[in-house]
């Protein structure tokens, strides 16, 4: 896959034109302007009609095959409409994600105690590479596609060939125009720079290409793009504002955030009272005073961010911002491990918003749904020492409630009942609400009924945790952190005796759909087809197998796809295990 050529600047854009009119004298040029999508760019592969593959740009020459998470994109068609489309084409476009679902997306990602992504772009491209397919449609991401390839297409214009594509089912954006002059050029450039902000997703730019196909021919490329086509970029808004002061807030995790407050600043249709410093380090590096003068920008990033300071502009013996060393909330001392940028507060315990936000993950809708724990009753039982810790919600007494001015008999007796029923809530509820770092709503799902109940969790090891589908080095060091805690062990008693569910009920159980794949153990690698690696342990599980993580001579079969492991394929070769494909396995789960 090409790039295109960049330009910024409106004398940069009439020069390509100019390049454009000098190639192809004596002939009319029509452009088609089309908006730049700001996400990660794709090539779907159809043949007869149906979906065949898709790959990602990669480094423009190779690229990952990521068909089964695109194949979760609603507006993606599977199988064309009827129509007169190729017997086999490849379509382009870029995969976004919303604003909206990244806003979600990164609220979750915070509660967990992951690092935010920076901008949907970035949420877009982690989302492309999970090994779970089901998470991937939860995360709903769109793809608005922009380009055909194949041969011997049988269209005229660029135009004509959106057209058909979108005949054909495909979403294309209507937000384009067919511009037969550069001045008409400059006018949807102008337009969608003021309209941007209004756009459910991110745009970094417009996209100009020539209509013809046989000019486009004509025009030709260069080594890295094509001379018909080039992208205006629109800059990155920013503007400068002076810094009045840090504030510093701590997560629910206990990592400390600097904020700058700054005079108010009109940047991309908002009003910008703050950004975002992220950590010591980036003050560091910006070398910031307080009542400088900096420059405050607004791209691709969501929360804005300062990218300079203006030092004509410092005053005489101003003060240099100096990170803090203790906790703005409770004043205990901070640390930074080794490797990470960020600083943590380790009062876990005590101080008040890692408390507070412990609470109010635990009793959030997708965790243990409690109703009636808004982040003020939550403040106000922890202000008042009702509430210390996650395990004392289940020791209130109404007498308690009832002592805090905002309770009457009823809405105490509400609020009891609300925890009286969340002790039925789901053990993999239970699970994600004890708020262990990044274990997710979906991770803990997998755990549960991996483990099925949290004693054979707490038994294990990491290699046997890594055994888990989604469970990696990180996640299992994490819960093996979690669970050497003592008070962590004490809270999970606590709430063990309170009557919680630490065990999978017999509904939560996966489907048993037959007993075929009974007494053996499969251990599976490398890449499918069909089914995602993840769907084939399920499929593994429900048939009654046993997915191992290591081949030995118990090992009953390697389930190999494309890349599988090489010392895996070498030790079961040593150990005499039967290696199959997809097919065989297949076959093995029809027949058997
Ligand atoms: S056409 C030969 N059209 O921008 C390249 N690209 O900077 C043809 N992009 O890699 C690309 N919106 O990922 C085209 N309407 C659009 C686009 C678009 C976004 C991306 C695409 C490409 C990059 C080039």
């Amino acid at each position: 896959m090409l790039s295109l050529g960049n330009t910024y600047s409106e004398e940069e854009l009439n020069e390509f034109h100019e390049r454009v009119i000098k190639s192809i004298p004596d002939e009319k040029v029509e452009y088609v302007c089309e908006l730049k999508f700001d996400g990660v760019a794709i090539g779907i592969q159809f043949e007869e009609g149906k979906f065949k593959r898709a790959i990602t740009r990669g480094d423009g020459i190779q690229g990952d095959d990521v068909s089964a998470n695109v194949k979760t994109i609603r507006s993606l068609p599977l199988r064309l409409k009827d129509g007169n489309y190729p017997d086999k084409f490849e379509i382009r476009g870029e995969i976004i994600l919303p604003r909206a679902t990244f806003e979600r997306i990164n609220e979750e990602r915070i509660d967990i105690g992951e690092t935010p992504f920076a901008n949907p772009r970035n949420s877009a491209s982690g989302t492309l590479k999970l090994q779970d397919s089901a998470e991937v449609a939860k995360r709903k991401l769109d793809c608005f596609l922009y380009a055909l390839y194949g041969e011997n297409l049988p269209f005229t214009s660029h135009e004509d060939a959106l057209k058909s594509a979108s005949s054909w089912g495909f979403k294309i954006s209507n937000d384009r125009k067919v511009c037969k002059s550069i001045d008409e050029v400059f006018a949807f450039i102008n337009f969608w720079e003021k309209k941007r902000p209004e756009l459910p997703f991110d745009i970094d730019g417009v996209v100009i290409k020539v209509n013809s196909i046989a000019q486009q021919n004509e025009l030709g490329f260069t080594a890295k793009s094509p001379r018909w086509a080039i992208s205006f970029k629109y800059k990155a808004e920013s503007g400068s504002s002076q810094l009045l002061s840090v504030d510093y807030q701590v997560g629910r995790t206990g990592a400390i955030t600097p904020v700058a407050n700054l005079s108010p600043v009109p940047l991309a249709g908002t009003i910008v009272k703050r950004a975002t410093l992220h950590n010591e380090d980036q003050i560091v590096k910006l070398d910031l005073h307080v009542d400088d003068t900096v420059f405050v920008e607004k791209g691709g990033e969501i929360i804005p961010k300062i990218t300079g300071v203006d030092l004509s502009k410092r005053k005489a013996n101003s003060k240099k911002v100096k990170f803090i060393h203790r906790c703005p909330e409770c004043n205990f001392e901070l640390v930074r491990k080794e490797g990470e940028a960020q600083h943590y507060c380790p009062n876990s315990l005590a101080c008040p918003p890692q408390v507070k936000g412990r609470i109010e993950h635990f009793t959030s809708r997708k965790a243990m749904n409690i109703d009636g724990f808004g982040t003020e009753t939550i403040d106000l039982f922890v202000e008042k020492k009702l509430i210390n810790n996650i395990a004392d919600i289940y020791k209130l007494r109404k007498e308690d409630i009832l002592s805090l001015d905002r309770f009457a008999d009823k809405s105490a007796s509400n609020l009891l009942d609300a925890v009286e029923a969340s002790k039925k809530v789901s053990f993999e509820k239970v699970l994600f609400a004890i708020g262990i770092r990044f274990v997710g709503d979906t991770v803990a799902k997998k755990l549960a009924r991996h483990f099925g109940s949290i004693d054979t969790l707490m038994a294990a090891d990491a290699t046997q945790l890594m055994e888990a589908p989604e469970v990696g080095q990180v996640i299992a060091a994490s819960i093996i952190d979690f669970f050497k805690d003592p008070i962590n062990l004490k809270m999970i008693e606590s709430l063990r005796s309170s009557g919680l569910q630490f065990q999978l009920s017999a509904e939560d159980m996966p489907v048993k759909v037959s007993e075929k794949l009974k007494g053996i153990s499969i251990v599976i690698s490398g890449t499918f087809e069909k089914h995602s690696r993840d769907e084939y342990k399920q499929i593994i599980e429900e048939n009654g197998g046993k997915n191992a993580s290591g081949v030995t001579r118990k090992t009953s079969f390697l389930f190999a796809g494309a890349d599988a492991g090489p010392s895996k394929l070498e030790k079961a070769k040593e150990y005499g295990v039967k290696i199959i494909d997809e097919e065989e396995f297949l076959k093995m789960l029809a027949s058997s």
